[in-house]
């Protein structure tokens, strides 16, 4: 089983409008609310690849009543703790003349209790989990090494954990040693300070993660596809040319195949191809964090690996 961690959940609200204006009254067109949430992202995509899986973290108010009755929905198995406070709204704004205005609300504050009694959680389902993936930002309250608690703890029952987040819950989860990170180029910029520029740049910082002994870093570079390292080599991944749709939750479809791939006992090889065709198969959709079983399978069969070192 594959154990999927969002902590920070949303109701993803889209409004179209025809203008944004400072200070007025403003009528939307159309608004759509889905659940949103890089770990829903991730738990959507292994489930539609007939993975088994189950979704944690917490949910609390009607906006999480909302989101665990569309996960049913949408058959994805789901173990939340319900929290006090409300699960946030995040609010994306598009207007006629293209530009998109987002507003993220920050999320409950979870207590020492909430906290306790995620812990608890957590520790039941890693007994029956294979591999575990953390994904997105954290709520307020919680400390702020709560993923490097996490991931050593899934060290101590030898099971891997893919970290994707951002910030200082990055670089804290890091400390702990995941298996696997994925952050795109921004996110390097934002931990490291430095620039990245070019390939060897990448895969510069590549082996300084291997060094720092994470197992299988990922550096995604969008339709550039994305530079791994493993065992000391560095491999450039490359993908196929495609309509591109919609690129938001690549990464974490990316994410949803290197579970699997685990789950499944793969070469790193196919993990790394699997992980590749799922980010690109999203990219293909206008449904962030969805991903077609047969265009996966297709674009499997079309990723080249390269070792680079
Ligand atoms: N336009 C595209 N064409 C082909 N493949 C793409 C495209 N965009 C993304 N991908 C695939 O998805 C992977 C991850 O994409 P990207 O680097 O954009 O992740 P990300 O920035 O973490 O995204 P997010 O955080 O929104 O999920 C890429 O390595 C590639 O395999
Ligand atoms: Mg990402």
């Amino acid at each position: 089983m594959i154990l999927v961690i969002n902590l920070n959940a949303s109701v993803d609200k889209r409004y179209r409008m025809a203008d944004l204006v400072k200070g007025e009254v403003m009528r939307a067109a159309e608004v759509d609310n889905t659940p949103g949430g890089k770990g829903l992202h991730v738990a959507n995509v292994a489930t539609i690849l007939g993975e088994d899986c189950i979704a944690t973290g917490y949910l609390g108010g009607k906006s999480g009543e909302f989101i665990g009755e569309k996960l049913k929905d949408y058959g994805i198995n789901q173990d939340f703790v319900r929290v006090a406070g409300e699960t946030r709204s995040c609010l994306a704004i598009i207007t006629d003349d293209g530009a998109q205005t987002e507003i993220l609300e920050p999320g409950p504050v979870i207590s020492a209790e909430e906290q306790e009694a995620f812990m608890a959680k957590y520790r039941e389902l890693l007994a029956k989990a294979s591999v575990v993936v953390a994904s997105g930002s954290m709520p307020q309250g919680l400390p702020k090494d709560f993923y490097a608690r996490l991931i050593a703890m899934a060290k101590e029952e030898r099971k891997p954990f893919l970290l994707d987040t951002s910030g200082e819950a990055l670089v804290k989860g890091m400390a702990a040693k995941p298996y696997f990170i994925k952050p795109n180029t921004d996110e390097i910029r934002a931990i490291r300070g430095t620039d990245i520029a070019s390939d060897e740049d990448v895969i510069r910082e590549v082996q300084r993660f291997m060094a720092e002994g994470i197992k299988l870093p990922v550096v995604s570079l969008g339709a550039r596809g994305s530079i791994a390292g493993y065992n000391q080599h560095v491999y450039r991944i490359t993908v196929p040319k495609i309509q591109c749709k919609n690129p938001v939750g690549s990464g974490d479809s990316f994410v949803a195949g290197v579970a699997v791939g685990l789950e499944r006992g793969m070469s790193v090889e196919d993990i790394l191809s699997l992980g590749a065709a799922c980010g690109t198969a999203n990219a293909m959709e206008d449904e962030s964090g969805f991903v077609r079983r047969e265009i996966v399978d297709d674009l499997f069969n079309k990723i080249a690996i390269e070792q680079l070192a």
